[in-house]
């Protein structure tokens, strides 16, 4: 993005509307919290603080890329924004360092964001031939997509194709992919795309886009380590929602959407034993379900194709369960965050060593 450039003007955040309409009235309040756990351009974040004036959000992302364009994108709110330099599994020990027990609305807006996409040297398109890296955190030391190519076994290969791209050609391709690194080591995408579009029949390269969309998403989920940060996120942010806040998500791939529909779900149901008379409260559900699985209108698709395979699922957390203060979340969880601005009066970050683990995500 050029320095010229408003950083996030040219992005356009996916059913924005819906996510501010569902999250707005636990968000009135003076002193309300929003975290926003995806906070990529800032888009949502910016949408939020001018909606819901009293309150104050914290802006979590793993890539520091994106918490520099919405730190100054969200600069005129002053110390209405936050931004955290953190996975969002570290959600609690981020509230407990700002001593903060509970929140009033969390959005987590899951997968890459339009800038990772549209950066060449990240990796992340097909479209352009450049270094397979993939980290969203790309101060992390953990693997990139070309470690993934030129190391794993065949069958884990296959297995990341399979599962996280839903590649019908995995065995054929991760069989390709074994013989051609013999060869050279894979470094850039370019050689990649290749390698697909001639491992798959040629009827299946004429229908569906490009072939190797697939391949690309599934390497990024396993190099982000994305759906094992979103199962650990998703107690933590449940845990973290007062008695009347709200949870929104969206989710652009089915193993994702399929996580936070059955926790919801999960949260939503009673959990009396059957044939109990009575209900008690402490099996009452912990949270009232706001959505089914909405998708954007063919519009908003129209307009924006990456919203196309949206699915917003929200919740309210309907009662509270054993009250877990700020000392104890900070005593379990290890934070490893770096915090770039600072509401006045929260508790100043700890020494914190950066995140070094490798995660993974559409
Ligand atoms: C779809 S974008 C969010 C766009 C944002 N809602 C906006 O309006 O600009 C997703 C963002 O979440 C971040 N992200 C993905 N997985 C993450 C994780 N496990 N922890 C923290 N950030 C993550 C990505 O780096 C990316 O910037």
């Amino acid at each position: 993005m050029s320095e010229r450039e408003a950083p996030g003007a040219e992005h356009v955040p996916v059913m924005l509307d819906r996510v501010v309409e569902l999250l707005a009235p636990a968000l009135q309040e003076p002193g309300s919290i929003a975290v926003d756990a995806t906070l990529g351009l800032g888009g949502h974040s910016e949408a939020l603080l001018r909606r819901c004036p009293q309150s104050h959000v914290i802006g979590l992302d793993r890539d520091t890329q994106a918490i520099e364009a919405a730190t100054r994108r969200l600069d005129p709110f002053g110390e209405r924004f936050t931004a955290v330099h953190a996975v969002y599994d570290e959600l609690g020990a981020v509230l407990a360092d700002r001593g903060i027990d509970q929140v009033q609305g969390i959005l987590f807006d899951l997968g890459v964001s339009s800038l990772q996409l549209d950066e060449s040297d990240r990796g992340f398109s097909y479209a352009q031939d450049a270094s397979l890296d993939m980290r969203m955190d790309q101060q992390s030391s953990g693997p990139t997509a070309a470690d993934v190519l030129n190391t794993y076994p065949a069958a884990d290969l296959t297995r990341v194709l399979r599962d996280y791209g839903e590649e019908r050609y995995a065995s054929r391709i991760a069989s390709a992919i074994v013989r051609e690194r013999a060869r050279e080591p894979f470094r850039t995408s370019g050689r990649l795309v290749e390698l697909i579009r001639d491992s798959i029949p040629a009827p299946a390269r004429r229908t569906g886009g490009n072939p190797a969309k697939r391949t690309f998403q599934a390497l990024r989920i396993e190099v982000n380590g994305e759906l094992e940060a979103l199962r650990s996120a998703l107690p933590a942010a449940i845990d973290a929602l007062a008695v009347g806040g709200r949870i929104v998500f969206l989710a652009y791939h089915s193993l994702e959407d399929r996580m936070v529909k059955r926790t919801l779900a999960a949260g939503a149901a009673s959990t009396a034993p059957p044939g109990l008379p009575v209900e008690l409260p402490e099996h009452r559900p912990v949270l009232k379900l706001l959505t089914r699985g909405e998708a954007p209108t063919p519009d908003e698709v129209a307009a924006n194709p990456r919203a196309g395979s949206a699915r917003l699922r929200a919740a309210e957390r309907a009662r509270s369960t054993e009250p877990r203060s700020a000392d104890t979340r900070r005593q379990t969880e290890s934070p490893r965050t770096t915090e770039k601005t600072r509401p006045s009066g929260a508790s100043p970050p700890p020494d914190a060593p950066r995140d070094d683990r490798t995660h993974g995500e559409e």
